[in-house]
């Protein structure tokens, strides 16, 4: 009881106010980098009105409720402007195919295949968000709903791992099938290097970002052939 009103004030009054002011300061960034690009545009918009009634939080915390896990509020989306500065600084060129290993709603992917150019794959295991995603039908852009580790990594070549989703054991059955990625592709991490758990990536640069709930470092990672 104490435990779940603690929880309770903590996401009221701490992590709530603060998630929306960063949100409408990122998104007024959006409006003003992106949105120039009339097709990204179009469908970050019909993207966002498809979860009007339906907010994707509640969408993976009943998902995990169902899957009997303790981790309710682990959905969480990586801003846009983050995302840029990885492809920059990860040099993501037209020729690649950007992968994002659990893409949640899937805006990243929109986001790199409509302003990068690039082929882009969301892998999800909820299949509402896959659909939804799907529905919008955007160039380059394909979406699988199945598990990270049933991925064939050899689709991509521009990995994005945002792993603190993950338990332990999903996190060590995703990174033997990450090993399976062709040479030279490469991978970004969220607030640890993969180097801690494989010796098949050579680590290329980190960088600190923030994120709704805080600052972190991301990690630029090879594989090794
Ligand atoms: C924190 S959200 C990140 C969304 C997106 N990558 C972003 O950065 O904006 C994590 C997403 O990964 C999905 N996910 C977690 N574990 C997964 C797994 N083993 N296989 C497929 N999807 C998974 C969750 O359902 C959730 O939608």
């Amino acid at each position: 009881m104490i435990a779940a009103l603690s929880e309770f004030f903590v996401l009221t009054f701490w992590i709530t106010p603060k998630v929306l002011w960063f949100s409408f300061k990122e998104e007024r960034k959006v409006k003003r980098l992106f949105h120039q690009n009339a097709e990204f545009k179009k469908a970050d918009l019909s993207l966002k009105s498809s979860y009007r009634f339906k907010n994707p939080y509640r969408i993976c915390k009943q998902h995990m409720k169902e899957r009997g896990s303790s981790f309710l509020h682990s959905y969480g989306e990586t801003p846009l402007t983050v995302l840029d500065e990885m492809f920059e600084k990860g040099d993501l060129k037209a020729e690649d195919c950007f992968v994002d290993l659990g893409c949640g709603r899937g805006r990243g992917v929109l986001f790199a295949s409509l302003t990068k150019n690039c082929n882009s794959i969301g892998v999800e295991r909820i299949s509402l968000f896959c659909e939804k995603a799907k529905s919008i039908e955007a160039e380059k852009t394909q979406f699988f709903c199945q598990e990270i580790c049933d991925f064939d990594m050899q689709l991509g070549s521009f990995f994005y791992f945002y792993a603190l989703c993950l338990e332990e054991e999903e996190l060590e059955l995703a990174v033997r099938q990450l090993e399976k990625m062709k040479a030279g592709s490469k991978l970004i991490t969220v607030s640890f290097p993969l180097t801690e758990y494989s010796q098949k990536f050579k680590l290329l640069s980190s960088w600190e970002s923030a994120y709704p709930w805080g600052k972190t470092d991301l990690f630029l990672h090879l594989k090794k052939s």
